[in-house]
């Protein structure tokens, strides 16, 4: 039996209290599950960049064979990733980049993309007329400036569709709802919000719905089914736009790297538009997976008890022979 060269992984995530960030690593961890020879350490910054500095410092200590790094924002952390990759430590950025093209791969959403289908849909939705609030993620994060370029870059022919207002919500509900009740009152007469990711799209939904007694047209980013589709479905928001958390993709890329394979240096995610029309087929199609996870966990469960009795009989009959 060829014994598999060990490996040991660091991640650091620059927060980890929301469904997104859990949901990626949940999917990283089914895919680990695949390489019992890699060890994982994982430290989160609760969204503090600070922190994530000092934390990512310390995984860069443990003689890790590969870094994967998600920037609370991108200036203050690029100086780790260079150290990282200038030690020879490969580095995988994922969703948030960093101000250096010192990195073995990228992946991510394409969020200008992102940013540009939700104005197109903005544009369409409202025929090119109207008041439009967006409210941004932490703006020195990049899928903020790259959600809200592609969301200008969109509406820039229409004059008529204006954004009024813009609200810093950096990334967080509480934040958002904050900010908005400062100033929702004097946007009575507000079309559609733009929302950078779907718990603020569902805080704007609330404070304007309790507070102004409004119910705006709500476009917001993401897609998870607890979270974006549930109120899609709800129609407590207008739409979402899809954007995957990519964590199988990051650990397979991992793999590959550490086994010496070539890979893209950026990989971007493929997103859609997700409204009233096709939520129900999303739904659908996310329990159909569901299930296909518990089949899978099932047949590694009864792989386990075959294997187990097959090494009892076994070395019972290596009894029977060698008595
Ligand atoms: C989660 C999150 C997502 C968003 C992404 C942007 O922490 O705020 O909602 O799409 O980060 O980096």
């Amino acid at each position: 039996e060829q014994k598999q060269r060990s490996f040991t992984i660091g991640f650091s995530q620059c927060v980890e209290s929301d469904d997104w960030r859990k949901t990626m690593l949940q999917e990283m961890n089914r895919e680990l599950a695949f390489h019992p020879n890699i060890q994982f350490l994982y430290r989160q910054a609760d969204g503090n960049s600070q922190k994530q500095v000092v934390q990512a410092n310390e995984l860069l200590q443990s003689a890790i064979d590969l870094f994967i790094i998600s920037p609370n924002e991108g200036e203050p952390l690029t100086p780790v990733v260079e150290q990282a990759f200038k030690k020879g430590i490969p580095v995988i950025v994922v969703d948030r980049k960093v101000a250096t093209p010192h990195y073995t791969a990228f992946i991510g959403s394409d969020n200008f993309a992102i940013g540009k289908m939700a104005g197109q849909y903005a544009v369409h939705l409202l025929h090119g007329t109207g008041k439009i609030i967006e409210i941004t993620g932490l703006p020195k994060s990049s899928p903020a400036m790259e959600r809200h370029n592609g969301f200008a870059d969109a509406i820039k022919n229409y004059p008529q569709l204006q954004v009024v207002q813009q609200v810093n919500g950096e990334w967080l509900p509480d934040t958002a709802k904050n900010e908005l009740l400062k100033i929702a009152a004097r946007y009575r007469d507000v079309n559609l919000v733009f929302a950078q990711n779907d718990m603020m799209a569902q805080a704007a939904y609330e404070v304007f719905k309790n507070k102004v007694g409004i119910k705006p047209a709500i476009i917001g980013v993401d897609g998870l089914p607890s979270t974006g589709l549930q109120f899609v479905s709800n129609k407590t928001i207008t739409a979402t736009m899809l954007n995957p958390t990519g964590g199988e993709e990051i650990i397979r890329t991992a793999v590959k790297i550490l086994n010496k394979e070539n890979v893209p240096k950026e990989n971007l995610i493929q997103t859609t538009v997700i409204d009233s029309t096709n939520v129900r087929i999303m739904q659908l199609q996310v329990a159909k997976a569901a299930s296909q996870q518990t089949q899978i966990e099932r047949q590694k469960t009864m792989l386990k008890e075959q294997t187990r009795i097959y090494n009892n009989q076994r070395s019972f009959v290596y009894i029977l022979i060698s008595s």
